[in-house]
């Protein structure tokens, strides 16, 4: 065994992840050669020059424009394996992946290729990158509740390999409310749950998910800090947040990494995690992340302990066996 390195990265799980965003510029192109497809960008420094984002929308409308190169079982293996790769040289020790079925499903891209493509990369994961993994499937917030029970329905053949359900895409306008019923057919079939609320919607959204989706943990969940008694609600039922300080910042949800409220929010006695999002499009992996905070916000070791203490804290590792033999 070799000895304990304390230059190597902290090891750490990685809980808010967006397969699709973390396609960066040049797989992009070389799937686009691979199928066929034409991109409105002559290259990868003219795509990465559209990267100037005002908001959530202004980043989903490239985002949902750039998975077009995603076509076969092999783009998604790919896709996977690099993010993989990349995360594992972080330090991730436990990925838990976001996939957007509809965003795919839509333009005629079946459901068994996006699941069946990605577990050939997570299926071998331990071994070839060392990190485990987890299958979240999330429900587009912008689409009908009708498509989210559809997608649940499509899914089934393919439970085996999914852990979780999410809530994602456009917030304000989408509340919680409007999935319940699919959130409850989800919970029904033993599927773990966990929502997108308060990035950029109210506080409102947070306690909304909580209480009627029923999500144990809830991703971004910036904006409980406008609300003292939801803040006292999430630290006394320890439920955890999975911040995303790059993407806040590429978003606008805050002015700068400095005036991010990640110190509070852990003085405060959250269960703060950190986590990438769309590495592709935000900046940064994992590691990128942790090292960001540190050195912006001036956490110390102890605090990015407690982060990396906190991803584990928060995992969804304990639903392993029975899950993977049914
Ligand atoms: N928020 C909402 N939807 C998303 C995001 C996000 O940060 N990334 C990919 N889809
Ligand atoms: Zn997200």
């Amino acid at each position: 065994k070799p000895p304990y390195d304390a230059s190597m990265p902290v090891p750490k799980a990685e809980l808010h992840l967006h397969i699709e965003g973390t396609l960066e510029p040049e797989l992009a192109f070389a799937l686009a050669a691979r199928n066929g497809v034409d991109l409105p960008w002559a290259d990868t420094d003219a795509l990465r020059e559209a990267y100037r984002f005002q908001d959530l929308q202004s980043f989903l409308n490239l985002y949902y424009a750039l998975m077009t190169v995603l076509r076969t079982e092999r783009d998604f293996e790919d896709l996977a394996d690099a993010y993989l790769a990349r995360a594992a040289a972080q330090g991730v020790r436990h990925a838990e992946i976001f996939f957007d079925p509809q965003a795919h499903t839509a333009r005629g891209v079946g459901m068994g290729t996006v699941v069946e493509g990605l577990w050939r990369a997570l299926g071998r994961s331990e071994e070839t990158h060392g990190v485990s993994t987890r299958l979240i499937m999330c429900f587009l917030r912008d689409e009908s509740a009708e498509s989210a029970l559809a997608t649940l329905d499509a899914a089934k053949p393919h439970l085996g390999r999914i852990t979780g359900v999410g809530l994602d895409s456009a917030e304000v306008g989408h509340p919680p409310a409007k999935f319940r019923e699919v959130y409850e057919a989800a919970a029904a079939l033993g599927l773990r749950r966990v929502a997108h609320a308060g990035e950029e919607g109210p506080p409102e959204y947070i306690t909304e998910a909580l209480d009627v989706l029923g999500v144990e943990r809830v991703d971004h969940g910036l904006r409980c800090v406008e609300d003292p008694e939801l803040v006292a609600r999430l630290v006394r039922d320890r439920i955890p947040l999975t911040l995303c300080p790059l993407s806040n910042v590429r978003l606008r949800a805050v002015d700068t990494l400095a005036d991010h409220p990640l110190p509070a929010m852990l003085d405060a006695g959250l269960l703060c995690t950190v986590n990438s999002d769309d590495p592709a499009y935000f900046g940064g992996y994992a590691g990128d992340t942790f090292d960001a905070v540190r050195d912006t916000l001036g956490l110390g070791p102890e605090r990015l302990r407690e982060l990396a203490r906190n991803s584990f804290l928060a995992a969804f590792l304990d639903d392993d066996e029975g899950r993977r033999s049914r």
